[in-house]
């Protein structure tokens, strides 16, 4: 019975690959998939990356239409940076709880009680916030991006601990916000040392959106593209993951002869799994749903990701 359903799922899954190949070319589309997305939907996509390489990607794209497949905030900026291309992701409900946690209102207020601090806003954001932000980083970039500003006193949102961890590398006062990360913010310490007892041999690799404590027992701390490259050229063979259980199918992709054990089953953002590869093709057939960002936000925003991308 099993195997009849799985069967089924098999053959469903062929033709709407076969069905997006075609739409594909019908609308001149490129498919971009963050590393946390479903592995049917990985593998379809014309690239796979972090959020700054499909920042990147978006930017220089001469497709008509991007499909972005991840968590609004990323459309979003794919729209911002590419305003006059067409935007679309496979379900609209695919936000992100870390993003929702600041509102203009608030960071306003902060502006007002640091009128010398510069704003830097983590891409995981809406649209609003990034048109209140001087630079966007990711978190590929972020201390570079720190590093680049001439001033001594920072507005950091939304995410505490990237911020935390951030700070570690700069003299300048950073102001955190209180946001995070539904999902890398459950890894526990506990969690970390339950896997080293089982695998004692594996390097333990993690993404700074994950607390403090559980950074500081990392041996690599870095985003879902370092933490890829860094187990692909590292010389063990098993690695304790401490970010996202999609990331998994570009690692084994990768490194075929490694292990990788994700540090905790609640390592799942249930807001990137929202998308799968039939809410693709849906999107694509009927040109929906789309982003949308007022132009006066839009040309803000902008500004400040620009800004992140012309930061070496
Ligand atoms: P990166 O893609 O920058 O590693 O960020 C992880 C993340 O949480 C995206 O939502
Ligand atoms: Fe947001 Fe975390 Fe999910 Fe990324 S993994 S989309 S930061 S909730």
């Amino acid at each position: 019975m099993e195997a009849l359903a799985m069967e089924h799922k098999a053959e469903q899954n062929r033709l709407l690959k076969e069905r997006l190949l075609e739409l594909k070319k019908e609308r001149n589309a490129i498919i971009l998939a963050h590393y946390y997305q479903r592995d049917e939907i990985q593998e379809v996509a014309d690239f796979r990356g972090d959020s700054f390489l499909l920042a990147q990607k978006a930017a220089e794209t001469d497709a008509d239409v991007i499909v972005f497949c991840g968590v609004h905030f990323m459309g979003e900026s794919a729209k911002i940076l590419a305003p006059d291309k067409t935007v679309l992701i496979p379900d609209e409900r695919a936000g992100c709880p870390m993003a929702d946690m600041v509102n203009v209102d608030g960071l306003r207020e902060l502006k007002k009680r640091h009128p010398n601090a510069k704003v830097v806003t983590y891409i995981n954001s809406s649209a609003e916030i990034k048109a209140e932000t001087d630079i966007c980083c990711t978190s590929s970039n972020a201390i570079k991006v720190i590093q680049s500003l001439d001033t001594d006193e920072i507005i950091w949102v939304p995410d505490k601990n990237l911020g935390q961890y951030v700070q570690k590398f700069t003299d300048k006062k950073m102001i955190i916000w209180e946001g995070y990360c539904n999902t890398h913010d459950m890894l526990t310490v506990k969690d970390i040392e339950e896997m080293r007892s089982q695998h004692p041999n594996a390097e333990v690799v993690v993404h700074p959106e994950c607390r403090p404590e559980v950074v500081a027992m990392a041996d690599f701390v870095g985003s879902t593209t370092a933490i890829i490259d860094y187990c692909k050229k590292s010389d063990s063979k098993e690695f304790i993951v401490g970010t996202e259980d999609g990331t998994g199918y570009q690692l084994e992709l990768d490194s075929p002869d490694k292990k990788f054990y994700f540090a905790s089953k609640y390592l799942v953002c249930p807001n990137m799994k929202v998308n799968n590869l039939k809410k693709l093709v849906r999107a694509l057939e009927t040109m929906q749903p789309q982003i949308y960002v007022p132009p006066h936000i839009a040309d803000k925003a902008r500004a400040s990701l620009l800004r992140m991308l012309e930061v070496k």
